[in-house]
């Protein structure tokens, strides 16, 4: 009941780009007011930022943040929210019937970004809904364009002198879902985004463009979607996107450990019709995927918090994430750097009190829910070159997935020449013997092994008690002549160091 694979430095899977590890803010319930932007709390600096969760974000290691939404963009006019705070038009957010007071806008969301430090890139999404080409070439002359045109003198006299330089743009939102502003037919969406590529091209050549793909797999439209839009957008994106979220249904936990191989089919499917629409235009560009929206979400769960609608800020989708949650996410992330070839962007949504690994309440603390530490280990030790692994290992029977092996895996090679394993064990109850075979590496040491995994599956982080879980170190892991011999507990996340 081994689980086993073999390492070479010669058989890799690709590098990883650092916008694997990225975030999402939306302007949705608490993630911007009470979460990152909350002038008056005791943490909060001269920008109304909270120094506590900025810290949190830099240690969670965030590579890119995507902004403004998510649904919310589809009724958004970036115009009100910039220039003088009090100026500022408060309107209905109709995507999460709440009121928009637009205190926090694109300036306040550059500010941010910058406090975060040089490693945390902007990705904004336009508005493709309710709006159309011209609204997006304003936003993008008002953010980029240096100086001496209407719409970069205002950037500028609205105290912001650099352009902002914002690289990579998402076209619209999640157009396919019905739930969507101004959802549109793939044929209407291919064509508007095609059209805007080009004009948002004209300004700039250089911008990184996503096409909108599907907004669920499981979607009837899934796939066609995709063919169609991108018949229309194949030369002018760099792009397309994918979205999933997962959740454990019926009590079904051993399905819900299983996620990613919902995931993996996923992408599977859509680097197909990628290349697929690029063999029937006989283009010799690869498209890449930007997983712009992934994580755990309970969404067929009633809200805890009560809200009247047209409220500011209310509490939304704050799921509280157990050990469970955070197994399944790393198994998430496990997936995303297997696909490191065809991955650009990934965007972990969201960022802090909506579906987010950070959690905060207002005028009180920050901290870190289960999910943060696989992020952040994962952020921070799996950069460099993924290497191609090929899990044998013992399977278990799952009720949507058939058979699926226990062991899920990965590991990555860093520029020193260390490698990082992070492995999942799916086994509810027993603990997974794992042997690595390292050909050709020269490595000696477990510099580390890292486990997320409780005998409470429930354990949580809450405000009463929100160090109740973080990972532990694992003893007797060990490495010699060649083999790498660990243990992983059950139902564990973990990552193993070797230098
Ligand atoms: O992340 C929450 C929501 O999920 C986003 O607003 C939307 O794009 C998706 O449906």
């Amino acid at each position: 009941r081994t689980a086993r694979f073999t390492l070479d430095p010669d058989f890799t899977v690709g590098r990883v780009d650092p916008r694997l590890y990225g975030s999402f803010v939306e302007h949705l319930g608490r993630c911007v007011y009470t979460g990152i932007h909350e002038p008056g709390h005791p943490a909060a600096d001269e920008d109304g930022l909270r120094t506590d969760v900025l810290e949190l974000v830099r240690e969670l290691g965030v590579t890119v943040v995507r902004y403004p939404g998510g649904n919310f963009v589809s009724g958004y006019r970036w115009e009100d929210g910039v220039g003088p705070v009090e100026e500022r038009p408060r309107r209905l957010d109709v995507a999460w019937r709440s009121t928009e007071s637009n205190r926090f806008g694109l300036g306040e969301f550059m500010t941010f970004l910058r406090k975060l430090g040089p490693r945390a890139e902007p990705m904004m999404a336009v508005n493709l809904g309710t709006r159309g080409i011209a609204e997006a070439m304003d936003l993008v002359e008002y953010a980029n364009h240096p100086a001496g045109t209407a719409l970069s003198d205002r950037r500028i006299a609205h105290g912001d002198k650099d352009p902002f330089g914002i690289r990579l743009w998402c076209l619209g939102n999640e157009m396919d879902g019905t739930w969507q502003t101004g959802q549109k037919t793939a044929e209407e969406y291919g064509r508007l985004a095609a059209q805007t590529a080009r004009a948002l091209r004209q300004i700039d050549p250089d911008l990184e463009l996503v096409a909108c793909g599907s907004s669920a797999r499981d979607l009837p439209t899934f796939a066609s979607w995709e063919a169609t839009v991108l018949a229309e957008t194949y030369e002018v994106v760099d792009h397309v996107s994918l979205h999933a979220y997962y959740e454990e249904t019926d009590g079904d936990r051993d399905s819900f450990l299983a996620s990613a191989v919902h995931m993996e089919a996923f992408i599977e499917e859509v680097v197909a019709t990628c290349d697929h629409v690029g063999a029937r235009l006989k283009s010799p560009k690869r498209l890449t995927l930007s997983f712009d929206e992934w994580n755990v979400w309970y969404q067929r769960r009633p809200n805890p918090h009560p809200f009247e609608d047209w409220q500011e800020a209310p509490r939304l989708l704050e799921d509280v994430y157990t050990v469970t949650d955070a197994v399944v996410f790393g198994s998430l992330l496990i997936t995303l750097l297997r696909h490191a070839d065809r991955i650009a962007v990934a965007c972990l949504a969201q960022l802090v009190n909506v579906i987010a690994p950070i959690m905060t309440e207002p005028g009180g603390p920050a901290w870190r829910q289960t999910t943060f530490f696989p992020f952040a280990q994962a952020a921070r030790h799996g950069q460099g070159t993924v290497l191609d692994v090929r899990p044998v290992s013992p399977a278990y029977r799952t009720e949507k997935y058939g058979e699926v092996p226990l062991l899920h895996a990965t590991a990555v090679r860093d520029e020193d020449g260390g490698v990082t394993v992070f492995a999942v064990n799916r086994d509810r109850h027993r603990a997974l013997p794992l042997d690595v075979t390292l050909r050709g590496f020269g490595l000696t040491e477990v510099v580390e092994h890292s486990a997320l995994s409780d005998a409470d599956p429930e354990a949580c982080n809450t405000l009463a008690d929100p160090g109740r879980v973080v990972p532990h170190a694992v003893a007797g892991t060990e490495l010699a002549d060649g083999v790498l011999r660990a243990v992983l507990e059950p139902m564990s996340w973990n990552v193993v160091r070797l230098a």
